[in-house]
Parts: structure tokens; C-alpha cells; sequence
């Protein structure tokens, strides 16, 4: 029983909406702050207080308002800013880490430098710089593909892969022409990502299912990077171009990452790269992912807030259920996203949408509605210039999934609005599959 729980979720995108909902699952008291009103989390919270969610004077003076037990904290903004020790400072505990936890994310130098450090298995050859000029002699230099990356928060969208997005050429002229302070440059990964997160805390550990997120703007992954264009999950734990030990390897290495930071608390997300020699580090953040929270949080059947609670009162993390379902994610984005992004359409899908198709399929399958960056006036909602909605379904194939996604969007129609529609489907999750194949030198 949680009704005397009064929990304060701190963001206002897709991936706090799908917090929301988790929060409204159980019997708590849901309160949410950010810089900008979701209309979904709005419909379920007791209150909403517009704030800028990176003070963590405006969130802990908040939470102290509203008397919260318990706090959520969805971005990695306010983390680096830190707003979980503000609101653990007014004894308000934070399910989030502290700034000097999450620097396990908002700087990649010290991400790589504390992996090397703790010998933790999977981090890729890397060397870090702070002049631009040593930066490309190391290109000229180096045998073999490098990736790119500012050493502080970009949103995703930082980094350039040699051999991928830029040749050597355009990453020195990007490097010069960026100016940045801190760069990491690291050996190019080979293979198909995937993402798991976890909870953690007090040295405990309880993971989640894997899941793809795709980066690139546009169909068959091309175009630039963006914060994520959607994702999927299997109906298992892992995803189907993987083995279940290669799933098992990247929860050993997130063990270990949680064996060398005690005092972490929170979300851990590890992305990784299964290359041909097993799972390699990407990179570690300190929060869900976003997309990937709206595949995972759906299909959690055990309580969120009995994670959070018991995190917080310093129990063991109970065990965790999912659903045996596989989940699809798309976000619709408004036209011209991510370079040139045309605010103003107005969003056709909602709820009404929603039940309809959910009540043609009866039980073998539905879907949901996560708002993220929307305008909602008097006579509807509008998109911004940021990604507008995502439709997540659940089905007991990824291709079902995949399959009441698309059927939700054509049957509301994506007027201003752009949606990979490649993501979950059969043809894509394929060439998935053909990849690691023609990487492990198997036949296809
Ligand atoms: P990040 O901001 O670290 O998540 O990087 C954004 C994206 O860049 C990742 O999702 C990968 O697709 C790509 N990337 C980052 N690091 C590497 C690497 N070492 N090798 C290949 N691709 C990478
Ligand atoms: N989906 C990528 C991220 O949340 O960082």
C-alpha cells in the first residue's frame, strides 16, 4: 500500500510520461515538475509546477511544498545540476544519483577513465584531450576507425563515427570548428547497439530487458543523429540478433560498474555495442533512456513505487516482472526534424485513437500514448520543434507490436509529423540479425 506516497517526478518528455504512468500504477500521489507542460503527466498528477527543472533550489523548495516522501528525477540535466542532492539535502530521497554519481554519464572522460580504472571488461581503446590540434595529430595517427565525442552532455547528438558519419577529414574540421574543451576520441565499436537499464541502489542491482533504440533521423539508418526515433523489445530479455549469454555479459558488466560505485542510486542505463568478440561500452547513463523507458516501464508488472520505496527505506530491491511481451516504440517528430524542424501541426492521435484500437484487438495486444514536447492550446495539441509524441505497442511479437503502432498512426494520420516507420519491423529487425552474422562470420 502507497497511499500516503507522494512522489515528485522532475521532467516533462516521453520517457517522464511513461514515469507518470508507472507512478499511477500504484496507489501514490503523483506530483511532477519541469520547464514545460506535458499534458499527459498533467492528467495524471495531483499537481504540475512549471519550474526550471536544472535549479535545485526551484525543485527541492517544490518538493518541501507539496510535502513529497519520495522523488523520481527523469532527465540528465538536473542530475549534472545536481537536484538529487538538493532534494536529499532537505530529506527528501531522490531515486536518482547525486552529481558526483551521474558524472558516470555527463562526462565521458571521467566514464572511460573510471572504467579503465576498475577494470571493468568492454571499454573500448580510448585517450582523452583537451587541444584540438593533439586531438587531430592522434587522428592522423591512429590505426583504425575513431569515434568522436565532446567530453560534456550533447543530448545524443556529439558525437561523429569516422568510417561511419564523417571521414578523418570532416571529424579534424568538426573538431575545429566545434571547440570543444574536452574531447574523448575512442576506437570505432562494429556490431548492433542495445541498451539495458537497471535499478539500482545500495550496491543492488535488478535489470531490465534489452532494447534497440534508433538514432538516425530517417529509414534504413540514414540521415543525422538524433535523440532516439524509437526502439523495441523482445517478448525475452534479450533481442533476437543476440545470444542469451551476450544479454548476460552486459549485466556483468553493469554489476561490476555498481560494485565500483556504492553510493549509486537510481536508474543505470548501459548502452553497448555487440561486436563479433561480445558486448563492448558505448557508454553508461545515469537515468532511463529515452525512448527506451516507454518499452520497459509498459511491460514492468512489479510495482515501480515498491522499487523506489524500498531503495529508499534501505531493503533489498525486490525481484523484478515483466510482462512476456515484446514492445515497439515510434515517435512521431514534426517535418524538417531534427535539422529544421517545423512547429504548429496540429497532433491527431489521442486517447480516443488510442481505445479504439485498443478495443478492436481485445487482449492480444495494445498500445499507448506518451506525449513529449507538445503545445497544448484550447482546441487541441500542437507539435514543437522537438520530437511530439510516441505510440508504443505491446504484443506477443515484435512484430505485432510493430504492426498496432503503424495501424494507430494510420488511422489518426501524421499530418506535419514524421515517423520512421522501418522501426520493429520485420525487414529491419533482419538485416539486424544478417549483421551479426556476416560479423561472427557465419552464414547468413
Ligand atoms: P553517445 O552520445 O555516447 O550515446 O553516442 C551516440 C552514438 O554514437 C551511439 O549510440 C553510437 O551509435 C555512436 N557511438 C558512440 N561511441 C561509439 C564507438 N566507440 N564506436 C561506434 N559508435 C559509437
Ligand atoms: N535513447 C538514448 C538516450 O536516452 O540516451
Amino acid at each position: 500500500m502507497h497511499d500516503d506516497e507522494r512522489v515528485l517526478l522532475v521532467g516533462g518528455g516521453g520517457r517522464e510520461h511513461a514515469i507518470a504512468r508507472a507512478v499511477a500504477r500504484s496507489d501514490a500521489t503523483l506530483f511532477a515538475c519541469a520547464s514545460n507542460r506535458n499534458p499527459g503527466i498533467a492528467a495524471l498528477a495531483a499537481d504540475v509546477e512549471l519550474l526550471e527543472e536544472t535549479s535545485p533550489e526551484a525543485v527541492a523548495a517544490y518538493a518541501e511544498s507539496i510535502g513529497a516522501t519520495a522523488a523520481v528525477v527523469g532527465p540528465e540535466t538536473p542530475l549534472e545540476a545536481g537536484v538529487s542532492d538538493a532534494l536529499d539535502a532537505v530529506g527528501i530521497y531522490a531515486f536518482a544519483p547525486g552529481a558526483a554519481e551521474a558524472r558516470i554519464e555527463t562526462d565521458k572522460q571521467f566514464q572511460r577513465d573510471f572504467l579503465d580504472e576498475h577494470g571493468i571488461a568492454g571499454n573500448p581503446d580510448y585517450a582523452t584531450f583537451d587541444d584540438t590540434e593533439a586531438a587531430c595529430a592522434y587522428i592522423d595517427e591512429y590505426d583504425g576507425d575513431l569515434a568522436v565525442k565532446p567530453a560534456g552532455l550533447t543530448g545524443g547528438k556529439g558525437v561523429r563515427v569516422i568510417g561511419d558519419q564523417v571521414t578523418p577529414a570532416e571529424a579534424k574540421q568538426y573538431l575545429r570548428d566545434s571547440e570543444y574543451d574536452r574531447v574523448v576520441l575512442e576506437e570505432r565499436l562494429v556490431g548492433e547497439e542495445f541498451t539495458v537499464q537497471a535499478f539500482v541502489a545500495d550496491g543492488d542491482l535488478r535489470v531490465t530487458p534489452a532494447v534497440q533504440d534508433h538514432k538516425r533521423a530517417y529509414e534504413g539508418d540514414e540521415g543525422p543523429n538524433t535523440g532516439g526515433m524509437g526502439s523495441y523489445s523482445a517478448a525475452t530479455p534479450d533481442l533476437p540478433f543476440m545470444e542469451r549469454a551476450e544479454y548476460d555479459a552486459a549485466v556483468d558488466i553493469m554489476q561490476s560498474v555498481v560494485a565500483a560505485l556504492p553510493d549509486y542510486k537510481g536508474v543505470l542505463y548501459g548502452q553497448f555495442m555487440l561486436t563479433a568478440e561480445g558486448p563492448k561500452i558505448v557508454e553508461f547513463n545515469a537515468r532511463f533512456g529515452d525512448p527506451e523507458a516507454m518499452n520497459t516501464l509498459p511491460v514492468l508488472e512489479t510495482s515501480f513505487i515498491d522499487v523506489v520505496t524500498a531503495a529508499r527505506d534501505g531493503k533489498p530491491l525486490p525481484e523484478l516482472s515483466f510482462a512476456s511481451q515484446a514492445t515497439v516504440c515510434k515517435y512521431a517528430v514534426p517535418d524538417g526534424y531534427p535539422t529544421n524542424p517545423e512547429a504548429g501541426a496540429r497532433v491527431q492521435v489521442d486517447e480516443t485513437v488510442i481505445n479504439r484500437v485498443n478495443e478492436a484487438h481485445g487482449s492480444s495486444a495494445d498500445v499507448n500514448l506518451f506525449y513529449a514536447s507538445v503545445d497544448a492550446r484550447e482546441d487541441g495539441i500542437y507539435t514543437t520543434t522537438s520530437r511530439s509524441f510516441a505510440v508504443v505497442g505491446r504484443a506477443g511479437t515484435i512484430a505485432e507490436a510493430e504492426a498496432i503502432v503503424d495501424e494507430t498512426l494510420a488511422e489518426a494520420g501524421t499530418e506535419g509529423l514524421r515517423v520512421r516507420h522501418d522501426i520493429g519491423k520485420s525487414d529491419l529487425v533482419q538485416r539486424r540479425i544478417d549483421h551479426m552474422r556476416r560479423l561472427r562470420g557465419q552464414a547468413e
